[in-house]
């Protein structure tokens, strides 16, 4: 057995001492013989296994699989559960947990007699929320995702997670589609274990996940239900027992020249703008200097060259057999838009793992001199109405609208919204701004997905499927739209956004990056003084701590006190 350094577990599980007995006797009670201790690596799998997270619902067998890999290279597994952020259940948005869920993995981490581990993520907000709590903790790390789900069905057409949802529910309200055919779409949607199948959130952090170097290669797109998955997550387990070995923690993998790297991938793969929000937060907490405006700069010249829903046509099966994430990394290196030293988890440069591979279907894996959107980066926009930032990805906007004047149609919260947007009285045209507001991290709380809300049905009887949309809320990284997102600061701690009022011009210019409210300063300061913040719905518990300390869009919406890395020492209790 390889080992290079002293074990942190042998600090619970070495010598003779009391608490070394005390330890390792409750151990045994698992059936563990006597050479479980003798110093080789114990490897924690942080599983966010849930039967209420569907998408992580096949993850015990995925743990099965690394702890194979594990014991193989001479480890000792142990297994222990976190808390699950599931995205399609868990209310009032599975963003309000994303920061409890981090406390929870950083404090099991360093807490446990552990050297190593392995995360387990798939659904959104797993991914960040591992990744962030590791983070913290700077122990040897590396990532496992749970695979996209098979191509939804629908008769015989290929149903994208989320992405379908959104159009087929805007065709019930256009009369085009009836409750029978839409419950038959509905049933064929999510047919196999997984995460969504598109380019939502899920693929994309799957995605800044391999790009980031946090796992081994093809990580971000071999379906769940693959062969492939299973043997990647066992590799994974061996490779665990190496970096403990070799002391590789991710405070070495995820540098700056990584996070660029992601951010150009972003770009690339056309993923989702929750992205912005959570490497913008894993950045905070491994000590990297990384801004808003990085996402602007580095990203902004990068086409869009994967041809996935939202902003294409396939899916995420089409784009593992093309090749998966390795031919995007590998075309960003030939173009020069890739950091190609940067290091991975498997001992290799990003450059090393990638540069060899082929495109095996240019359809779903474009040239770049025929890309899907010619700057596909995420574009931030500044202006009175966003003194802080907003965001749009211009690749899931209507071309027409990226140079927009229009007049202010207000919503002061998402139950407003709903009361209005069915009346058909509602004075509104296609070259209105839907404005919605306190619907940011303090607002809603938690940021829930409704930036890109639906379109009055009025409008769309006419069969116009955009108009800008503005808000401090998130988008759903399976939707699309001329949609203007995490706007800051925030409506509800008082932004200007929470000034803006029925009628109020807007003019937005992405080409320029501006997004400005035609409203004079002195109106504004008027507006200003009538001006009072939203009553919390809930005032006590988590939600009373999130709210007090929650920092804004542009800082990636931690918790202040959760920035930063705490590193993987711990007292010493004794019994
Ligand atoms: Fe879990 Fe989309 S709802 S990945």
């Amino acid at each position: 057995m390889k080992k290079t350094r002293t074990l942190r577990s042998q600090a619970w599980f070495g010598g003779e001492s009391r608490d070394a007995i005390y330890h390792r006797s409750w151990m045994k009670n698992q059936g563990l013989p006597d050479d479980t201790f003798d110093g080789r690596p114990i490897i924690g799998i942080c599983n966010t296994w849930s039967e209420l997270t569907p998408c992580n619902a096949h993850f015990r067998a995925i743990a099965d699989k690394v702890k194979i890999g594990i014991y193989q290279a001479g480890g000792i597994p142990v297994e222990f559960p976190v808390s699950s952020p599931g995205e399609s259940s868990l209310r009032p948005t599975a963003m309000l947990f994303r920061n409890l869920v981090s406390i929870d993995v950083e404090e099991a981490i360093r807490g446990n007699p552990i050297d190593g581990v392995v995360l387990l993520v798939g659904c959104d907000k797993s991914t960040p929320a591992l990744m962030m709590g590791a983070a913290s903790c700077d122990l040897p790390a590396i990532v496992v995702s749970g695979g996209p789900m098979l191509n939804g069905k629908y008769g015989d057409q290929d149903v994208g997670s989320g992405t379908a949802l959104w159009k087929y529910a805007e065709a019930i309200k256009a009369g085009e589609m009836s409750s029978n055919e839409f419950l038959e779409a509905e049933a064929g949607m999510s047919r196999s274990a997984g995460s969504c199948n598109t380019m939502g959130t899920a693929s994309t952090m799957a995605s800044m996940v391999e790009a980031l170097g946090m796992s081994l290669p093809q990580n971000a797109a071999i379906p769940a239900v693959d062969s492939r998955r299973y043997v990647l997550a066992q590799m994974s387990g061996r490779k665990i027992v190496d970096l403990v070995n070799d002391d590789v923690r991710p405070s070495h993998i995820m540098t700056k020249d990584a996070f660029e790297n992601a951010i150009r991938t972003n770009a690339a793969v056309g993923g989702s703008t929750n992205a912005v929000l959570h490497l913008l937060a894993l950045a905070g907490r491994v000590g990297v200097d990384l801004t808003l405006d990085d996402w602007d700069r580095v990203g902004r010249d990068v086409p869009t060259i994967v041809n996935l829903q939202p902003s294409g046509q396939y899916l995420m099966e089409e784009f593992y057999y093309a090749g998966g994430l390795p031919v995007v990394l590998k075309t960003l290196g030939d173009n020069n838009l890739l950091h190609k030293d940067a290091m991975t988890v498997n001992g290799n440069t990003i450059w090393q793992n990638n540069k060899d591979v082929v495109n095996h279907n240019p359809k779903v894996i474009l040239p770049v001199d025929k890309p899907l959107v010619k700057s596909g980066g995420i574009a931030v926009l500044r202006g009175n109405l966003a003194l802080k930032g907003a965001v749009i990805k211009p690749s899931a906007a209507t071309p027409a609208l990226m140079v927009h004047t229009g007049r202010a149609v207000v919503f002061e919260s998402i139950e407003h919204y709903k009361e209005r947007i069915e009346d058909p009285d509602l004075d509104v045209d296609e070259n209105c701004i839907l404005v919605l507001k306190n619907c940011g991290p303090c607002g809603y709380p938690g940021m829930a997905e409704v930036g890109n809300m639906g379109l009055p049905p009025k409008i769309l009887k006419r069969g116009i499927t955009d108009m800008i949309r503005i808000s401090d809320a998130r988008m759903s990284g399976t939707a699309y739209g001329t949609v203007i997102l995490h706007t800051a600061p925030e409506a509800a701690i008082g932004g200007n956004l929470a000034l803006v009022e029925d009628g109020d011009i807007i003019a937005l210019n992405v080409p320029e990056r501006t997004l400005h409210l035609e409203v004079s300063d002195e109106e504004l300061a008027r507006r200003r003084e009538r001006w009072s913040a939203p009553l919390p719905l809930i005032v006590g518990g988590y939600q009373k701590l999130y709210r007090d300390t929650v920092l804004q869009a542009d800082k990636g919406v931690d918790l202040d006190f959760l920035v930063g890395c705490r590193g993987h020492d711990v007292p010493r209790e004794s019994h």
